[in-house]
Parts: structure tokens; sequence; C-alpha cells
């Protein structure tokens, strides 16, 4: 799940975009996505965005298209998810076979780690997000991708939302952080660094990876609801894979329309929730007069596990 206005957020591989940022509460730029308009004809949200989960709109196809992602993804996460995720698919007991029933995943979920899924019709502003997010709410769009669309979707769907974020959720580490960055942005917002905040977003929630003894797993959600991505960040020599480090995230643009050309990687989820346990206010005001880095760059205080040989980069797009 994702706010709105960074619409730019499009990823030409398989998934689509992440919970990105904007600016923050001006709806004028609101635009509902074409296919979001198509999917909840003749539904209606409350203020909150929320909605009950329409059950009786899935088709067979749809449940056909879950179950054909689920199992796609499935077959190759094992030694590439960390095991956080996988244990949460199992936790969790997410269905294989069609669309996960909302109300009888938190039955699970809540007794997990006290997170609620909430069914949305898509997209939805900054602060309604941020405010599900404080409260331990997990905004999922309902609604699933057409059949064509398996390896390319624009927006969040019920695949991405659901595969790639809950399982984690009954993580308590991973679930505190989750909440935390809710509230975080609601804090963000009104001191004008939700840029900040949304590139420590998409390099951790979205395209983080972390450390096992094994080796480097997957953890975001952006790449473990794709499958080209969930090879390419692990198998690759092209993208750089640093060390996580706070303040130079905060400054790191990202790709939106191709690969990542930089991973970053916690140690554990501990690691990821003390860091960003303290206020953000100082280290927002200091990094305001910085200037920003690009998405493959490489600074002299990095922790490099692999610099990338760039190739298939472009040079231009970084956002
Ligand atoms: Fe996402």
């Amino acid at each position: 799940m994702r706010p709105i206005r960074t619409q730019e957020y499009v990823h030409l591989q398989d998934t689509y975009p992440p919970t990105g940022l904007s600016d923050m509460n001006d709806r004028s730029d609101f635009v509902v996505p074409d296919i979001t308009t198509r999917k909840n004809a003749g539904l209606s949200h409350a203020a909150d965005y929320t909605l009950p989960q329409p059950i009786e709109r899935y088709s067979q196809a749809d449940h056909a298209t879950w179950a054909t992602l689920y199992r796609r993804q499935c077959a190759m996460l094992p030694g590439r998810a960390c095991q956080a995720f996988l244990d949460g698919l199992t936790t969790l007991d997410i269905d294989a076979d069609r669309i996960p029933d909302f109300e009888r995943l938190n039955i699970k979920l809540q007794a997990a780690t006290g997170w609620q899924l909430v069914a949305v019709p898509g997209l939805i502003p900054d602060d309604v997000f941020f405010g599900h997010l404080a409260e331990r709410r997990f905004p999922v769009t309902w609604w699933i991708r057409d059949p064509h669309q398996l390896d390319y979707l624009q927006e969040p769907d019920v695949f991405h939302d659901l595969f790639g974020h809950v399982p984690l959720l009954a993580n308590p580490v991973f679930a505190d952080y989750l909440q935390a960055y809710g509230k975080g942005g609601i804090k963000a917002a009104g001191l004008g660094a939700l840029p900040m905040l949304a590139r420590l977003y998409w390099y951790t929630v979205e395209f983080g990876l972390i450390r096992s003894p094994e080796g480097l797993r997957i953890y975001g959600a952006g790449i473990v609801s794709s499958r080209s991505e969930s090879e390419y960040c692990l198998d690759s020599a092209s993208p750089n894979r640093i060390g996580f480090d706070l303040s130079r995230i905060m400054r790191t643009r990202y790709r939106i329309d191709t690969f990542q050309k930089t991973y970053f990687v916690i140690d554990d989820f501990a690691q990821l929730f003390d860091a960003t346990a303290p206020d953000f206010t100082p280290l927002y005001q200091s990094l305001a007069g910085l200037p920003t880095l690009g998405a493959g760059e490489i600074i002299e205080q990095d922790t490099v596990l692999n610099a990338g040989n760039r190739e298939g980069w472009a040079d231009t797009g970084d956002v």
C-alpha cells in the first residue's frame, strides 16, 4: 500500500510501487487510477478510506490469479526471502489458492502482533495512510490485478499489499517498526520532511535486504512480490549492496522505473527499529542542507558489501 501523489511510482518489472510518500494533505492532486475506478465501481468507502472487503466481487479468475502469483513466488522464495517472512506466511496461514478473507486473517494477525488489515479501494492519502499505521492497521487494496497483468501493474493490488507486506506484520519487531513509521509520517508531514522519510520506507519496507547466517535475504515487500526482482536483488552483479545507514538512506534517491541500483542491508529488525526510535527532527534539520545522493552513488562512509558493476543502469531517472 502507498499513499497518493507518488503517481510516478511505476515499476516496470513485476510489481508496482511501494508506499511512497508525497508532500501531503493536498488532495487536489488525488488522481484515482483507471483500474481503481473500474474495480471499485458501485462501492463506497468511509472517511478513513476503509470499506468492507467485497469478497462477493472476486471471480474464479481473480482467485486463480492469486493462486498463480502465490505459487510462483513461493516456489522461489525459500533461500531468498528472510525466515521471518516465510514464518509469517505459515503463522498467518495465508491462503495459497484464493484471495484471503481479511476478517479470517485478522484473527491470526491480531493474536500475533495486534495488527489488523483494513480493506481500501486503492491508493489513499498520506495522512490517512499514516494514521492507519500509527493505529496498527495496515491498508490493503482489496482487488487483484487482471490476468494479463501478472508481471506488470502500475498500482498496488491485493497481491502486493497482502502477500508482500502482511507476513512480516506477524514479526513483533517489524510490526513495531511499521507502527513507529506511521507515527513518524504524521510528524514528518508537519516538518516538510516527507521526501526523507519516503526514502527510508522505500529502502527498507519495500526494497530492504537483511543479513542471515546463510547469506543475504529479502524482506522488502516490493521485492518479495516481484518474481524478477527477487532474483535480481540477490543474484545480479549490477546493483550495490550497502550496509544500512539511516541518514545516508534519507539522502538517497531511488528508481521507480527499473530495478534498484542500490539495496541497503540491515543486520536484523532490531537495528531497524532502534535506528528509527529517536526523534528525527534534528536529523531532518541537519540533512536539509546536504545534497541528495544518486541512486547508484557510493560514498566514503558506506559499508560496501558489493559495489555494483552498473550494468544496465540508466544514467538519468533517479527520483
Ligand atoms: Fe508496498
